[in-house]
Formats: structure tokens, C-alpha cells, sequence
């Protein structure tokens, strides 16, 4: 927000190495804040990663030429659920954290999915404090815990589930 130097553009297909690198490494870095892994992804292909950044809209963060953080919304598909877009993968490379990067990646979200859906929703991990702080500065509401969402290593992780409701006023 006060760094002037953070371009916040979306991601092309062409884009897709880049992608691919600081995606792994978010998967790679904070295992727990995910719900996919570093070694079910870094099997696949670079065309897969092409073909995500088409099928949903991702935002990367670039301090000069250098991609520091990325977000992407995903909007439900069906007839029933085409009115709510989830917010997932959202990384900043630990360096460039504190610096207001991750809120500059939200906006950018909730300014996309603006006139598109009409509720964000997300899911993140009960113990990450500075994600849900982050959330909850931009209008995120919690409406529930989803106990034992995740289990990795024989441990369990709850989710705290979010919504930013778009069609209401507020923050
Ligand atoms: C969660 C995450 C994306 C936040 O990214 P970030 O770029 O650090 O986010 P921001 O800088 O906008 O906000 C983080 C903090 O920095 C503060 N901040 C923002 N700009 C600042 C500045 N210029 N100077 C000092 N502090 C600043 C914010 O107030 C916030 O403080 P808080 O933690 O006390 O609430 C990042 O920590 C991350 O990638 N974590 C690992 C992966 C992860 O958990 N992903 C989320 C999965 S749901």
C-alpha cells in the first residue's frame, strides 16, 4: 500500500514458469498453510500451471522484475454456485512480507471478483494468525471452523472459513 515500488499485475498464461517457481516454493516453504503439496505439484507439468492461469485469475506481486507474491480467485463452476469465488493461494516470499504486499494482493482479488461473484469465501488455518489478521482488515467475516480440515504427518489442522459478502456495504 505505502510501497511504491510492488506492481500488482494478473498473471498469463506465459507467465506460467514464473508461476510454477514461487508456487512451489509457497508449497515448499509453509507446508501447513496449504492444502495441497510441494510433491503432488512439483510432478506436474509447466502446462498445467498454464492452463491454472486460465481457468482462474491470478495476481502476482513484482518488485522490479521479480515476482514476490501471488493470489488467485477461483469461481465455482454450476449454475448454483457460480455466485461465490474462493480465494486461495495467496503467498508473499518471507522477505517481502510486513510491507503491506499480501493486503495489495487481496485488493486486487475483491477489485476482480467485483461484478463477477458476489461473495469471497476462503479457508486458513485456525493457528495463522497474521493470514486471518490480514483477512479480517479487509472486510473478511469468519461463519465457521471446520475441524480436522487437513491431517498431514499424523497431525490435524482446523480451518477458519471466511466470506467477504460483496453486494453488502462495509470494509
Ligand atoms: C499471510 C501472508 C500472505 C501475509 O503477507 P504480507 O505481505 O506480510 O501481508 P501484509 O504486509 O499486508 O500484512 C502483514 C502485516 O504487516 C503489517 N504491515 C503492512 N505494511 C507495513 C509496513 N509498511 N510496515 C510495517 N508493517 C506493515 C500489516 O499491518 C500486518 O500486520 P499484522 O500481522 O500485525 O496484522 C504471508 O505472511 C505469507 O505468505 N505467509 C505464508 C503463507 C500463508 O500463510 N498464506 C496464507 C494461506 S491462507
Amino acid at each position: 500500500v505505502d510501497d511504491k515500488h510492488i506492481k500488482i499485475r494478473q498473471l498469463v498464461p506465459a507467465d506460467a514458469d514464473l508461476y510454477r517457481g514461487i508456487r512451489l516454493e509457497a508449497l515448499q516453504s509453509n507446508p501447513e498453510a496449504y492444502g495441497s503439496t510441494f510433491k503432488v505439484e512439483s510432478s506436474k507439468s509447466v502446462t498445467l500451471f498454464a492452463d491454472r492461469l486460465t481457468a482462474s485469475t491470478v495476481f502476482g506481486a513484482f518488485d522490479g522484475a521479480e515476482i514476490v507474491g501471488i493470489a488467485a480467485l477461483l469461481i465455482n463452476q454450476g449454475p448454483k454456485e457460480a455466485h461465490k469465488g474462493q480465494l486461495v493461494g495467496m503467498y508473499v516470499r518471507a522477505k517481502s512480507r510486513n510491507r503491506g504486499i499480501g493486503q495489495q494482493l487481496v485488493e486486487a482479488i475483491i477489485e476482480s471478483a467485483r461484478g463477477r461473484v458476489e461473495l469471497i469465501q476462503l479457508a486458513v488455518v485456525s493457528d495463522n494468525l497474521p493470514a486471518r489478521r490480514l483477512y479480517s482488515r479487509l472486510g473478511f467475516l469468519e461463519y465457521g471452523t471446520e475441524k480436522k480440515a487437513l491431517k498431514q504427518d499424523g497431525r490435524y489442522y482446523d480451518e477458519v472459513l471466511m466470506a467477504k459478502d460483496l453486494s453488502s456495504s462495509g470494509p
